[in-house]
């Protein structure tokens, strides 16, 4: 749903990112990860900014490119040096 709003100058504005990122209106079961969610078949038709991690517009974090590259970089010396298995636990739906 979209709605035009306008704000007084100066107004300041807090976006509850999670709220979003948890909202039935953009995600079947939000409770749930789905990694399918973020293939390019995924997001087909999704609003973009349901997901906005690190903000969105001219504000947004310079810092996203870095802060991804580091993560796999810390993914792949994880698994150089573990090997992950599924536990009896895990649910797989
Ligand atoms: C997982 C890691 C990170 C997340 C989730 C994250 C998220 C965010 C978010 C939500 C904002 C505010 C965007 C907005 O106001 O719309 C932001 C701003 C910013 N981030 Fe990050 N960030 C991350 C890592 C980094 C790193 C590694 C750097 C620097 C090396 C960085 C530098 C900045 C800067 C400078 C801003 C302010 C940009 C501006 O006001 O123009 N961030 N980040």
């Amino acid at each position: 749903m979209c709605r035009s709003i306008t704000f007084p100058e100066g107004c300041r504005i807090n976006t509850l990112i999670l709220k979003i990122h948890m909202s039935p209106e953009y995600w079947d079961q939000p409770e749930v990860f789905n990694p399918k969610w973020f293939s390019p078949e995924g997001k087909e038709g999704r609003n973009p900014q349901a997901y906005i991690p690190f903000g969105s517009g001219p504000k947004s974090c310079i810092g996203m490119r870095f802060a991804l590259m580091e993560a796999k970089a810390c993914l792949v010396s994880i698994l150089r040096k573990y090997r992950f298995e599924r536990s009896p636990d895990t649910q797989v739906s």
